[in-house]
């Protein structure tokens, strides 16, 4: 558990609802650092002068399944604001004496709320009509108010739908603020940060540049870091932020594992080495990757030897470099929710990214991750708070382990050189027709499947490519994007009559969930 940016912050004690992330994300939004916590592991004794507010997420559980081993129920006497929200909003009034059963209508969607009272946590809340559109998922509810908790609104199913205890400053929800699909939710949420809480104002751009400055002064002193630069987003604003707090202290490596984007590597040496005057190492790996990977084809089998080859090229020149303790990585608070590190067992593991789980237990040096709080919006406004320009801070997410997952099945020089033309294709058209800024991601990938097809008058037989592009908020759910037809035409007239190699495009047209963005 980390707890330890030394911020005023709310703590979201996340049990395990799919939109805990998005309560951080609201609140971030408001300009106030949040943390979220899993309920397992957070404890009472943990809890410190930082907290100004805590929130109760929802989640699957019900509240007779809790006991002390599953949440810690000093937590809620400690005299800290308390917004439960959906399950949270239930464990509040059960534990302060209420009543919790199976609701005789289960609400799963827009419901409506009607006013009941006044409260600091409605303020600016209700519309006109004072019936606001709220988004429910439950199955149980409160049936009983505790003692000192009086209704502030209901709806036809939940009488509780919104209560409060103004004395202790415990307020609780049956739906979901933090979802769009609520009216005003979000004013529900500023009210109990602002209003309840009193916090004040303390992560913008400027404040986490300053204070993710300050940390790594303190925590690298005299030693030396290295950074893989990968000339992603993440990797370029840890390099740039680094650069800015360490200066010559930091040594950037770039690797080409020879699974990297056309012009990859030309492009990465040009930017930060001539143009930013980064402390940049090229380091030439294609032979030893491709070495590694021969005959492999178990997607976490190639995260796993990727990862470890990228921290024994880095170990390696730790070495060279000497007193070197430190390894920079751009890991992501996404990336910590997915591989589960932060919220503990609600989720099951997906894949090991190799930026958390693919990494060796034993490495030598020590991690450095500065950007382990942030989400995907918030490193991009970092990175322009931190001069680098909107054509890096913009490009699409490009994963560690590169082209290797965009090639399901084994690995060879062959498929890399096609799959390399593919992608290039695709990204340059997106740019040309001025689609790729409206695009999250986008990617071509080359299945290992040959189909036959017709050239001219002759017969072919040659690999599928898939072509995938989505829309996205942070990566953790996607939607595929729309193309017209004349641009999937153009484009995949495009990739079949200038590759060899490919005779057949296809576009995927699955979210996320039920799939993931990449292929493996
Ligand atoms: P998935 O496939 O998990 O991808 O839906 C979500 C986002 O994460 C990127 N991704 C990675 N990034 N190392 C990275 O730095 C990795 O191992 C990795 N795996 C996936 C992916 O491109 C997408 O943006």
């Amino acid at each position: 558990m980390s707890l330890d940016i030394n911020l005023d912050k709310i703590l979201i004690i996340d049990f395990g609802s799919q939109f805990t992330q998005l309560i951080a994300r609201r609140i971030r939004e408001l300009g106030v650092f949040s943390e979220l916590v899993s309920h397992k592991k957070i404890k009472s004794t943990l809890i410190n002068k930082n907290i100004k507010g805590i929130i109760l997420s929802g989640g699957p559980l019900n509240v007779y399944q809790l006991n002390n081993k599953i949440f810690d129920k000093k937590i809620i006497n400690l005299g800290i604001p308390i917004l439960g929200i959906c399950f949270g909003h239930q464990i509040l009034s059960k534990f302060n004496g209420g009543r919790v059963k199976k609701s005789k209508h289960r609400e799963f969607g827009l419901a409506k709320i009607f006013k009941k009272n006044n409260s600091l946590l409605v303020k600016n809340f209700f519309n006109k009509q004072k019936s606001n559109q709220v988004w429910m998922s439950h199955a149980d509810q409160v049936s009983r108010l505790p003692k000192n908790f009086k209704v502030v609104a209901s709806t036809d199913n939940s009488k509780f739908a919104i209560v409060e205890n103004k004395r202790e400053n415990f307020y609780g929800v049956q739906f979901h603020p933090e979802v769009t699909h609520t009216e005003n939710g979000k004013k529900i949420i500023s009210n109990f940060v602002f209003l309840v809480c009193k916090i004040k104002r303390n992560w913008s751009s400027k404040d986490q540049k300053i204070q993710l400055i300050k940390d790594i002064r303190t925590k690298v002193g005299t030693s030396k870091v290295i950074c893989g630069l990968s000339g992603g987003v993440d990797s370029s604003v840890v390099s740039q932020l680094l650069n800015k707090a360490i200066g010559k202290k930091l040594y950037c490596i770039f690797v080409n594992t020879g699974l990297l984007r056309k012009n990859e590597e030309r492009e990465v040496v040009e930017t930060f080495k001539k143009r930013l005057k980064i402390n940049l190492i090229y380091v030439n790996a294609e032979k030893e990757f491709i070495k590694k990977l021969t005959n492999v084809s178990d997607p976490e089998k190639k995260r796993k030897i990727i990862g470890n080859l990228f921290v024994k090229i880095f170990e390696r020149y730790a070495k060279k470099i000497k007193n070197v303790k430190f390894l920079a990585q751009g890991t992501l608070y996404p990336d910590l929710i997915e591989s589960k590190s932060v919220t503990g067992s609600q989720t099951s593991k997906i894949k090991s990214h190799h930026n958390v789980g693919g990494l060796p237990k034993k490495m030598k040096l020590k991690l450095i991750e500065p950007l382990k709080f942030l989400f995907k919006d918030e490193v991009r406004k970092l990175g322009l708070e931190l001069n680098l320009n909107k054509e890096i801070i913009s490009r699409h997410p490009f994963p560690g382990p590169g082209l290797a997952i965009r090639m399901p099945g084994i690995i060879t020089k062959k498929k890399i050189s096609i799959l390399k033309e593919a992608d290039y294709y695709f990204i340059q058209a997106l740019k040309k027709h001025g689609l790729y800024h409206k695009i999250w991601q986008a990617y071509a990938a080359l299945l290992p499947v040959k189909t036959v097809g017709v050239m001219g008058d002759n017969r072919t037989y040659e690999y599928l490519c898939l072509l995938r592009a989505i829309t996205s908020e942070d990566g953790m759910t996607a939607d595929f994007f729309e193309f017209k037809k004349s641009f999937s035409q153009m484009i995949s007239n495009k990739i079949v009559n200038s590759i060899r190699g490919i005779n057949r495009v296809v576009y995927d047209i699955t979210s996320k969930p039920p799939s993931t963005i990449e292929l493996e």
